[in-house]
């Protein structure tokens, strides 16, 4: 009798051990859009929107680039180390197979945006539509491996992030004068475009499955080194673009607001990347910078034109600097950007921050 107890004990304790693991391993990470989170999926494309040259990668543990737009890791990775998970591989990386495929996939695509004709210059990448593709492909792939209800089950309990958005203006509208969306569209006509089909996206990621969804809305755009040096006047930030950013990004929040109602449910998460950056942008120093305006990599006026090359001019300490290269953040400053999205205040962080999901999960 004794024995059949301890016995039971065993089991339940073997089981006990057993649900946590899979309950840990369980949540997957997904990552969708551009080039602030793409972690090297351009590498494998014909296209200008790269970054696998030095110095990109200078302080990512293998000093080598890697396709991330940073000096080190990113704000997916910075996630993943939240999430306890090693980093999620570009889909389009032959290492994403067999048990690594359920640690999730990175599916971002430097230079897209929401629109399919934004960043048609760089030719070859993946647009939003075909990224939310490979994942219904990936689902099946996952699906061969685990089964159809356990891929639906990694899914519906796995975290996404979508950072998508800024192309739209800088590598679109305000890429030249008079583009055919600016003829097209006055701005105040524009952004409400870009959200009714950011909504379709995002319905159609609801649609496969994503269940916890961060989206995080676009930057100061008009403040980073590039648009000071081409735009700013006496290093102010170019207006047009900030006007940009302030109409696209409360509308954003509230597009999602109407999703969570429409389904029901809290799955969008909305992550202000714009407050964020601004707290950078205003007070440098508050945050160890000693600079938001110059970027470690690049040239002329801010280093803010051209590209990021070992041509370049390169700061020595990059954790002193907002933005790596004229458009992208540094390691540090993503670090810090993660921060914010775990257990930031709801100023930053709406209906709640990623902590708080996480604890309410694990309560499930
Ligand atoms: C963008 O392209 C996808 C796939 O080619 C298509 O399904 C979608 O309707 C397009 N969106 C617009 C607004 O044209
Ligand atoms: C965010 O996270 C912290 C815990 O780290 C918590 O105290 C705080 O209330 C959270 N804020 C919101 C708005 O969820």
């Amino acid at each position: 009798m004794a024995r059949l107890l301890l016995l039971a004990t065993w089991a339940m304790v073997a089981l006990g051990c057993c649900c946590v693991h899979e309950a840990e391993a369980a949540r997957a990470f997904f990552v969708f859009g551009d080039s602030l989170v793409d972690n090297g999926n351009n590498n494998y494309l014909m296209t200008t929107a790269r970054a696998d040259s030095p110095p990109y990668g200078i302080d990512y543990p293998t000093h080598e680039p890697t396709g991330r737009f940073s000096n080190g890791l990113n704000i997916p990775d910075f996630i993943s180390e939240q999430l306890g998970s090693e980093p999620t591989l570009p889909y389009l990386s032959p290492e994403l197979r067999g048990r690594r495929l359920l640690v999730g996939a990175n599916f971002a695509s430097a230079g897209i945006g929401i629109l399919n004709d934004t960043g048609v210059q760089f030719i070859n990448i993946i647009r939003m539509w075909q990224q939310l593709e490979n994942f219904r492909e990936y689902q099946q792939r996952v699906a061969s491996l685990i089964g159809t209800q356990r891929a639906k089950q990694l899914v519906n309990q796995g975290l996404v992030l979508i950072t998508v958005g800024g192309n739209d203006f800088v590598n679109n509208y305000y890429l030249v004068p008079f583009s055919a969306r600016s003829r097209q569209y006055d701005l105040p006509d524009y952004v409400p475009f870009l959200i009714s089909e950011y909504r379709k996206l995002l319905t159609k990621l609801y649609d496969l499955g994503a269940r916890k969804v961060l989206v995080t809305g676009t930057g100061p755009l008009g403040c980073v080194p590039a648009e000071l040096a081409m735009r700013g006047r006496n290093g102010q930030c170019a207006p047009e673009l900030q006007q940009a950013a302030a109409l696209f990004n409360p509308q954003l929040t509230q597009m999602l607001r109407d999703l969570n109602r429409k389904y029901n449910s809290q799955v969008f998460i909305a992550a202000n990347t714009q407050q964020m950056h601004s707290d950078f942008i205003t007070n440098p120093r508050a945050y160890g910078f000693v600079t938001s305006k110059v970027a470690c990599c690049g040239q002329g006026p801010y280093n803010g034109l051209g590209l990021c090359t070992v041509a370049s001019n390169l700061c020595a300490n990059r954790d002193q600097y907002a933005f790596w290269d004229p458009f992208h953040p540094s390691e540090r400053a993503n670090r810090i950007i993660v921060q914010q999205i775990m257990t930031g205040s709801t100023k930053y962080m709406n209906p709640m921050n990623l902590s708080t999901i996480l604890a309410l999960d694990s309560n499930l």
